[in-house]
């Protein structure tokens, strides 16, 4: 691809524009204009393409194929990048909740505050792809970490050829569930004690089923355990995972309160 930066904005124009035609054209039925003109308008925004341009130049990604999720914050696009398949999260200006952020951000010493919408945005970004460093570094089972630029953040692609990996929430059998549960329940300790962070939104809505194992997703909200919320936090996700392998599964899990309560008094002998 050319250096030249209006070339490359046109050619990512195209690509971008070939996506969201063949998404439209696929999902007419399903896909209503307003949600249409919603995706296309975070797609085509002047920033979102100049950082799509700047990880195209720079080899990050090399193809965007198609849109996997158009959430409320952010888009998630599938494509291909020089080690294989990568997710594309685009964190949306438009519909930024902005109040969210700001709670996850104050009170987490790693990261000053900003009250431009903007600046905020990206930090929002760049809070998601800290985290999943410090996790992926930690041993946790999460999408490897590989770039960020402005709202937009590269990792490793859970799933096969483009398709995403279901989320646990969609799966209905496990060979194994109650050693599924072990494992995320090993990896909530090793964030918590190794990655010394709280995921914050951990549910079977951000984990999904891989190759006979979970990945823990979604990572953008997660503070560090001297945040102010942070044990709250901690027991919701532990209680929720538990709460759906019970009804799901028939599991019985641990008591999340105990197993909290344990938790802290690791991470405080450290
Ligand atoms: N690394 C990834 N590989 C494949 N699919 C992903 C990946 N990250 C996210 N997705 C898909 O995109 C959806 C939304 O991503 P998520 O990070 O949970 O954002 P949000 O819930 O804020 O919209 C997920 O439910 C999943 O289907
Ligand atoms: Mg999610």
């Amino acid at each position: 691809m050319s250096s030249e930066p209006d070339e490359g904005y046109e050619e990512i124009e195209r690509r971008l524009e070939r996506i969201m035609e063949e998404e439209y054209a696929k999902r007419a039925k399903r896909f209503k204009d307003e949600e249409y003109y919603k995706v296309r308008q975070l797609v085509f925004d002047t920033r979102t393409i100049r950082a799509l341009i700047k990880l195209f130049n720079k080899g990050v990604i090399r193809d965007i194929t198609w849109i996997v999720s158009a959430g409320k914050e952010a888009v998630v696009m599938a494509g291909t990048g020089p080690e294989g398949d990568v997710a594309v999260k685009v964190y949306k200006i438009a519909t930024a909740n902005f109040r969210k952020y700001l709670d996850y951000i104050v009170g987490d010493y790693r990261f000053v505050p900003v009250r431009d919408r903007d600046r905020l945005i990206r930090l929002w970004a760049k809070k998601e792809y800290r985290n999943l460093v410090r996790l992926y570094e930690a041993g946790v089972s999460v999408p490897k970490p590989i770039a960020v630029v402005g709202n937009v953040l590269v990792m490793e692609f859970i799933g096969d050829e483009g398709f995403p990996a279901p989320l646990l929430r969609e799966v209905r059998e496990l060979p194994d569930p109650s050693s599924t549960l072990d494992a995320i329940l090993a990896d909530v300790r090793r964030t918590y004690l190794d990655a010394e962070l709280v995921h914050g939104d951990l549910s079977e809505y951000n984990i999904m089923y891989w190759r006979e194992k979970h990945w823990v997703i979604d990572v953008s909200q997660a503070v560090v355990t001297l945040h102010p919320m942070a044990e709250a936090y901690l027991r919701r996700d532990v209680e929720r995972v538990i709460r759906f392998f019970s009804t799901r599964f028939g599991v019985r899990g641990p008591d999340p309160w105990s197993f909290v309560d344990e938790l802290i008094r690791e991470g405080e002998a450290r």
